[in-house]
């Protein structure tokens, strides 16, 4: 059995990315900020739940410790949790929008792989995904052809673009894991007020892919539902 968690997995993708993976046999946990909303998900999907707050050193220190406590340990971290952020002209953001998104969406992967990497070393097949965004790709920015090119998000490209770093230096220094980084896709979730042109199923093709790869997978890649995208 595959022990796999997701983090931000009380609605929109994450939900998503763990009712998939349920179907698929994995026994998933799911992890919110919000107790209430993440144990009636949990309940819905058939899945365990633990509060996690990735801002915060001691929730997730404190979801760290009730895992290890867990049979099966870990074999599968997905870090799912996200932020938009204020939609403020790109001259108007300020260091403090820019920390609190960078908070959440890059040192919360940070905060939660470190805390993780003890139980996931124990596993067979560590598995680590990533969720960036075609945001924070600088060929697509710069493709004039694509929905990205039009986007003016200073703290959320960059902090995507720092997610897809912080995957490549994961992936070089384990590379006994598989660790991935993917673009969901523009997809109607609450982040973008469903104004997205996916279904969450379709948003969620690419992590549910690299979520179920096995030793012989590839690791350090940026890839979205139609294969490999360019960094
Ligand atoms: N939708 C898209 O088009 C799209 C495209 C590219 C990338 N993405 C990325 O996909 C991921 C999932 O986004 P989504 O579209 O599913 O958005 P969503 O429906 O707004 O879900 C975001 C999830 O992250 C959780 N979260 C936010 N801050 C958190 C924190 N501090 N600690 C723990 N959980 C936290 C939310 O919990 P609450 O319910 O408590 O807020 C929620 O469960 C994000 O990383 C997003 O940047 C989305």
């Amino acid at each position: 059995m595959t022990n796999t968690l997701v983090t931000g997995g009380n609605k929109g993708l994450g939900y998503e990315t763990a009712r998939r993976l349920i179907a698929l046999g994995h026994s998933v946990i799911i992890c919110a900020r919000d107790r209430e909303k993440g144990e009636a998900a949990a309940q819905r999907l058939g899945a365990r739940f633990v509060q996690l707050d990735v801002t915060n050193d001691a929730s997730v220190n404190a979801a760290a410790a009730w895992l290890q406590q867990q049979p099966g340990g870990l074999d599968v971290l997905i870090n799912n949790a996200g932020i938009a952020g204020a939609r403020t002209p790109v001259p108007d953001v300020t260091a403090e929008e820019t920390r609190v998104v960078f908070d959440t969406n890059v040192f919360g992967i940070v905060r939660v792989t470190h805390a993780l990497l003890p139980l996931l070393r124990a596993s067979k097949n560590p598995v680590i995904v990533n969720v960036a965004s075609g945001l924070g790709s600088f060929e697509a920015v710069h493709d004039t052809s694509r929905i990205e090119s039009k986007v003016a998000a200073l703290a959320y490209c960059s902090s995507k673009s720092a997610v897809t770093m912080l995957t490549v230096q994961y992936a070089r220094a384990l590379p006994e894991m598989r660790i991935n980084v993917i673009d969901p896709g523009y997809t109607a979730t609450d982040l973008n007020h469903n104004s997205g042109t996916q279904t969450v199923e379709e948003g969620t093709d690419a992590v549910v892919k690299l979520a179920t790869i096995g030793k012989d997978g590839p690791t350090g890649t940026f890839q979205d539902r139609a294969g490999v995208l360019g960094w």
